[in-house]
């Protein structure tokens, strides 16, 4: 096959200024790390074969990174980028293309790449970018018609170059066959004693090729990370585009900078989001939610009309149409709310289903229950639902009423329409209707002298 992509990801930096025991793309953006953005990205476009360089904390890289199906190669010291993708070169099909990608360079999309590989049409592309302060970075020589002649360094170029504002992004798209015959051709006569990937540029338009540039969408999608300040700027650039695109369909944000997006979220129309929310892995929001002040919300499905109230942590739920919960509710994994639902301030369920129109407004755990259709659980009032070694079912009939402050040992069964009286502890299942009360009796004695202080 002729057309079969390789991307090689550059990734063998040790990464020193970000003054950490972690490898570089290890270091995450949105929560994710950043070679794991590179990866994801990959896995969009229709890649063949992927090949990470590493070097620093190969083993630690590699443990991370077992969800993807990758070619690892090492390279021992690190001699230049050149030379880091010269160590590929075993592991390179003769034929086919390859995107040349940095392990620290996270967030270039999947359409820049496809248009990159669209534009290498002669062998090979690249992804320039002029920009304001090119100070640092390659620059892009061109002849008087304008083609591209070479990349010279920083500290290679003179005066004349040091001019140049476009700028090499260390981006290619190139032929398989050029990287097999170029690569062992790289000299290091430079001012930084390096093999120059960059150098292929110049071999290649001494083979009579034609290099072809394109420009990315955004300037992010070139930007490396080299220091905690610049992981800090580059993840405001990134929270600040999914934000956007959240706006283009329709999300009105209180604040577009006090919200953290970190993995996907799908949406309705009129979502309202106040300041502070976090929202992590897979999220999806029906038609006008509102979500208040301070939310965590993760791996959640969100139906229409749903009020969440301020601080509510929501994780691996479900929740109904119409639901209003909080403030100060604690949504743990697997909990499921019916339509038109309400939960109150320091209520927690776990492992739970609510039927529709339930009530659970005050200080309540649920855990591991069924709970019916327009259920009372009164305040206060908590599933007793392990023993210290097993955890155990409660479930709840349709139109029951848990009374303030009962303890419902599990496993237990409340039947539809029973009721239970408040401070109760309920250890035996409760017939459909039944009235149950399990407490102490009230005693009085009259006319009760307290001890006095002598
Ligand atoms: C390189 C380009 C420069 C471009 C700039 C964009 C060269 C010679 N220069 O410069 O034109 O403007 O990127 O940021 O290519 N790496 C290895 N092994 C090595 C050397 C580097 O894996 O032996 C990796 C690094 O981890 C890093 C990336 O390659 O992720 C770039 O290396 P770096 O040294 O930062 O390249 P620059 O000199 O900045
Ligand atoms: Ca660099």
């Amino acid at each position: 096959m002729n057309d079969t992509l390789t991307t090689i990801i550059l990734a063998a930096g040790k990464g020193t200024r970000m003054q950490s025991s972690k490898p570089k793309v290890l270091q995450t953006l949105a929560h994710k790390p950043l070679l794991a953005h590179v990866l994801d990205t990959c896995q969009t476009i229709q890649v063949d074969k992927t090949i990470v360089v590493y070097g620093f904390g190969g083993d630690q890289v590699q443990a991370e990174m077992t969800d993807y199906s990758v070619s690892w190669v090492e390279q021992t010291e690190q001699l230049g980028t050149g030379h880091a993708v010269k160590v590929t070169l075993d592991e390179l099909p003769q034929t086919g293309k390859s995107l040349i990608l940095y392990g620290d360079v996270p967030l270039v999309s999947a359409e820049t790449l496809t248009r990159l590989k669209q534009a290498n049409v002669d062998g090979m592309s690249m992804l320039t970018l002029t920009v304001d302060n090119p100070f640092g970075l390659g620059r892009i020589k061109r002849d008087d018609q304008g083609n591209i002649v070479a990349i010279v360094e920083q500290k290679d170029a003179n005066e004349q170059e040091q001019a140049i504002r476009e700028i090499n992004s260390g981006i290619y798209c190139v032929d398989n066959a050029l990287l097999h015959k170029y690569l062992p051709n790289l000299s290091n006569d430079n001012a930084q004693q390096e093999y120059y990937l960059t150098d292929i540029v110049k071999m290649a338009v001494a083979d009579g090729i034609a290099i072809t540039a394109i420009e990315p969408e955004h300037e992010f999608e070139i930007e490396g990370v080299n220091n905690r300040q610049q992981l800090a700027q580059l993840e405001r650039r990134w929270q600040a585009k999914l934000v956007e695109d959240l706006q283009v369909k329709g999300v009105q944000f209180a604040d577009p900078t006090r919200v953290d997006i970190r993995g996907q979220v799908n949406v309705g129309q009129d979502v309202y989001v106040d300041i502070n929310v976090v929202f992590e892995g897979q999220v999806t929001l029906g038609d006008n939610v509102t979500i208040e002040a301070g939310c965590v919300i993760k791996d959640t499905e969100i139906g229409d009309h749903v009020h969440l109230k301020p601080y509510c942590v929501c994780d691996q739920a479900q929740i109904g149409d119409h639901a209003s919960i909080g403030p100060f509710a604690h949504l743990r994994p697997q909990t499921q709310l019916g339509k038109h639902t309400k939960l109150g301030n320091f209520v927690e369920i776990k492992k739970s289903t609510i039927g529709d129109g339930s009530k659970v407004n005050h200080l309540s755990y649920v855990g591991d229950a069924q709970i019916g259709a327009n259920v009372n659980f009164g305040a206060g009032a908590i599933t007793c639902n392990y023993d210290g070694v097993n955890k155990h079912q409660t479930v709840i009939g349709d139109q029951a009423f848990i009374g303030t402050n009962t303890c419902l040992v599990a496993p237990v069964t409340i039947g539809r329409t029973a009721t239970i009286g408040a401070g109760s502890v309920i250890t035996k299942n409760v017939e459909d209707n039944a009235l149950a009360i399990g407490r102490g009796r009230q005693v009085q004695k009259d006319n009760y002298q307290r001890p006095v202080k002598k």
